[in-house]
């Protein structure tokens, strides 16, 4: 598969990285995810040519990276492990996870995160998400130190907007950035993708099927359950909307005898300034079809049909 830089930090990357989220999640997010599926979907990938994989701590409060760890043990050298810190397990089922950034609590995430991964570096480590409460200085040179300390190979951010990643870069490298971004959800497009790309920095866009909404396996009798039942983009008017797009999409698809997922998979990988979407996959067979997004090339009318169809006219195309 074809490989892209992460930034400047030395690191290749597959034009698309496999997302465990679902893997490790639990049955009220993503529903029953069998462990056995879990590993089988990563080593499928990786024998497609996938090398990076991204996880959390907080995906499963730590299963997530337990089975990662359990899959890539004898492999990992052939993996760019992905990990994030900075939001803290909730200390019961009806809290959300606390988010901390702080220097002696990111060294303790980090130590966590390498026992679960069976690994003594991690090849990329994000926060997750900011932490209003930390300067960011601090922050910053607790990440710094773990690159001096060969726990870590590269620094990356998550769901950080331009002025922040900007305050961060003040203090060190950031090689990465992991913001939302899919045909239904496009607004990274406008400010992010520009900046990151003026910065040198990679972009590995998360939910590129829309989780799961860009595949076309739901219609408005679908039953709905965990995440997507909260996900704006699957409830009222915006779903019946996104119903209309992924219809539009099949059309799309069909004339290059590819599936929506595939469509809505290669429209991100060339995406001017996307480095490699993360595509989550429960399954091998999920995996098997999404690796069939790269490799080819939607021509410029149905790249023109599409952003019609995200604008919302549908009886234009
Ligand atoms: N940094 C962050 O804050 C953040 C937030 C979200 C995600 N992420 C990362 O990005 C990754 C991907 O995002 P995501 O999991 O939210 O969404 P996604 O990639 O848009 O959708 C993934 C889901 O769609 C379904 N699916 C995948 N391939 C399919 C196929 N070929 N046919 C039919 N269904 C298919 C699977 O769920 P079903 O089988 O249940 O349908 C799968 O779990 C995550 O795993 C995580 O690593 C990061």
């Amino acid at each position: 598969m074809e490989t892209r830089p992460l930034g400047d930090s030395g690191i290749e990357v597959s034009a698309i990285s496999l997302g465990k989220w679902a893997m490790g999640a639990t049955v009220e997010t993503w529903g029953h995810v069998d462990d056995r599926e879990s590993i089988a979907a990563i080593h499928q990938a990786l024998d497609a040519g996938i090398n990076l994989i991204d996880t959390a701590p907080i995906y499963g409060l730590g299963h997530s990276e337990e089975i990662v760890g359990k899959a890539i043990s004898g492999r990992r050298d052939e993996v760019i492990l992905a990990t994030k810190c900075g939001l803290l397990f909730p200390k019961s089922s009806n809290e959300l996870p606390q988010r901390c950034l702080k220097p002696e609590s990111i060294q303790r995430e980090c130590e966590s995160s390498l026992r679960r991964l069976r690994t003594d570096y991690i090849d990329l480590y994000q926060c997750h998400w900011p932490d209003p409460d930390t300067p960011i200085r601090e922050t910053m040179e607790a990440l710094r130190l773990l690159i001096e300390q060969d726990k870590i190979r590269a620094i990356g951010l998550s769901n950080y907007g331009c002025e922040k990643i900007a305050a961060a870069r003040e203090f060190g490298p950031i090689h990465s950035l992991q913001p939302p971004f899919s045909m239904v959800q496009p607004r990274t497009a406008e400010e992010i993708l520009p900046f990151c790309h003026d910065h040198g920095i990679a972009v590995l866009p998360y939910s590129p099927l829309g989780k799961g909404l860009l595949t076309g396996k739901f219609d408005e009798n679908s039953e709905l359950t965990g995440i997507r039942a909260r996900d704006p983009e699957f409830l009222g008017s915006r779903f019946k909307a996104n119903l209309r797009v992924v219809d539009g999409l099949k059309e799309i698809a069909m004339n290059y005898d590819k599936t929506v997922a595939q469509l809505a998979i290669n429209w991100a990988v060339h995406y001017p300034g996307v480095t490699s979407p993360i595509v989550g996959a429960k399954r091998p067979s999920q995996v098997i079809e999404n690796v069939g997004g790269v490799g080819w090339t939607i021509e410029e009318p149905d790249m023109a049909k599409i952003g019609k169809l995200m604008e919302g006219d549908v009886d234009g195309c």
